[in-house]
């Protein structure tokens, strides 16, 4: 039976009742450790929650820059949206916070780590396939998963530990946010017909109302500049969230299906993710060979899958992560998107090792093309076809006999 315990803590209700409920039910000292993953806040009181409710010890780590370089640089180089759609936001900060608990529980001698997710979602499953994959000895509680008390009995039994919360919206919503966006569940949205009611957004609340231009620059495959302003990755992802979010672009509604078999109506909001995965593809397309360019896209929705499902120390993620390395070399220039309301789109591209090549691909004088190869090209790729036709005849047209 662990001792001390290493808990991931929000400073929400869940959390917070964490630190007090596994001291009183199962006798542990907690050990409450925070991460600033660019979700914003006040994380002061965050640490003051924790003291509060009763842990011995709240640690704060700042983990944008590495949230950003770490998980965000590779999301992007695998262009990575799950099914299709979700640039996997909360699925990219649970390795992190794997990481720092992991390194916590080491540096104060614990011997398990906790998390606040509840049994019916992908969170559990990220916060504990990590652990046991970084650190197998370690022993793990989800305190939410077995005290059996709905959100009612939690915000009581904080009323009653004194335990200081702040329900209001929580009891509406579950929501969990960081620099690559956002993401609400629950309350009136678990109804997927009903349309989100639009105080649920904060990142994409439409103000702007002037068409502009956004340049992004790419250096091998990680945004570097925006209109030519160098920028860190972690101000860079909260600049281009800000000004496309004006426009209120960059929202995905869904239907998604989570890890434990539950299909689950989702409403996200990330701006900055969706436009910057947009501009990186569109760079792609004129920076990767079409053999390199078509392989990748048949591994991108692996990748996503994988770390959705809580992958991220994999060893297939790992060898994904060096070919879509490799491929990333030479994705270096600007794309340059339109903003007007509720839009955003791509309207040109450059870069100084463009596969593009003018004289091959123009109409005019300066064609440079060799119109001569492309006869004997056409006539071999259909030789084939030409001779299943000519012995075996063609398949009959449709309502023909
Ligand atoms: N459905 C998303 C995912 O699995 C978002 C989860 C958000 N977590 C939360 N506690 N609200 O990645």
């Amino acid at each position: 039976m662990a001792k001390r315990v290493v808990l991931a803590h929000s400073g929400g209700l869940d959390t917070s009742v964490a630190v007090r409920w596994l001291q009183e039910e199962l006798g542990v000292e907690v050990i409450a450790v925070a991460l600033d993953v660019g979700q914003g806040g006040d994380f002061a009181l965050v640490r003051q929650r924790a003291l509060a409710a009763g842990a011995v010890e709240s640690v704060v780590v700042d983990a944008r820059a590495e949230m950003a370089e770490d998980f965000v640089v590779p999301a992007i180089a695998a262009n990575a949206r799950y099914e299709g759609k979700y640039p996997l936001v909360s699925a990219l900060s649970r390795p992190v916070i794997v990481r720092h608990l992991v390194a916590e529980a080491r540096r104060h001698g614990a011997d398990a780590v906790a998390h606040g997710c509840t049994a019916k979602g992908n969170d559990q499953v990220r916060f504990e396939v990590g652990t046991r994959t970084l650190a197998p000895d370690l022993e793990i509680l989800a305190p939410a998963r077995t005290w059996g008390m709905t959100r009612e009995d939690s915000v009581e039994y904080a009323a009653r530990h004194g335990i200081p919360i702040e329900a209001t919206k929580e009891k509406l919503y579950s929501i969990d946010e960081n620099l690559w966006g956002r993401a609400i569940e629950c309350g009136a949205l678990e109804d997927p017909w009903a349309p989100p009611p639009p105080d649920v957004f904060t990142l994409t609340r439409p103000t702007a109302t002037e068409q502009r231009d956004l340049v992004l620059g790419f250096e091998a495959g990680v945004p570097v500049t925006v209109d030519g302003r160098p920028l860190g990755l972690p101000e860079l992802i909260a600049e281009v969230g800000a000004v496309v979010g004006s426009y209120g672009w960059g929202r995905v509604d869904m239907v998604e299906n989570r890890r434990v078999g539950i299909k689950s109506r989702e409403t996200y909001e990330c701006p900055a993710a969706l436009a910057i995965l947009l501009a990186h593809s569109d760079l792609e397309d004129l920076t990767l060979e079409r053999d390199v360019a078509r392989e990748k896209a048949r591994l991108e929705p692996r990748w996503a899958e994988l770390v959705y499902d809580g992958m991220w120390f994999s060893p297939l993620k790992e060898a994904l992560d060096a070919f879509f390395t490799s491929t990333q070399r030479h994705v270096t220039g600007e794309v340059r998107l339109a903003l007007s309301p509720g839009s955003c789109t791509v309207t040109g591209r450059r870069s100084p090792v463009s596969l593009y090549d003018h004289g091959l691909a123009t109409y005019d004088a300066a064609d440079t093309f060799d119109h001569g190869d492309a006869e004997g090209f056409v006539r071999l790729w259909g030789l084939s076809l030409a001779t299943w036709a000519a012995r075996q005849g063609a398949p009959p047209e449709p309502g023909r006999p």
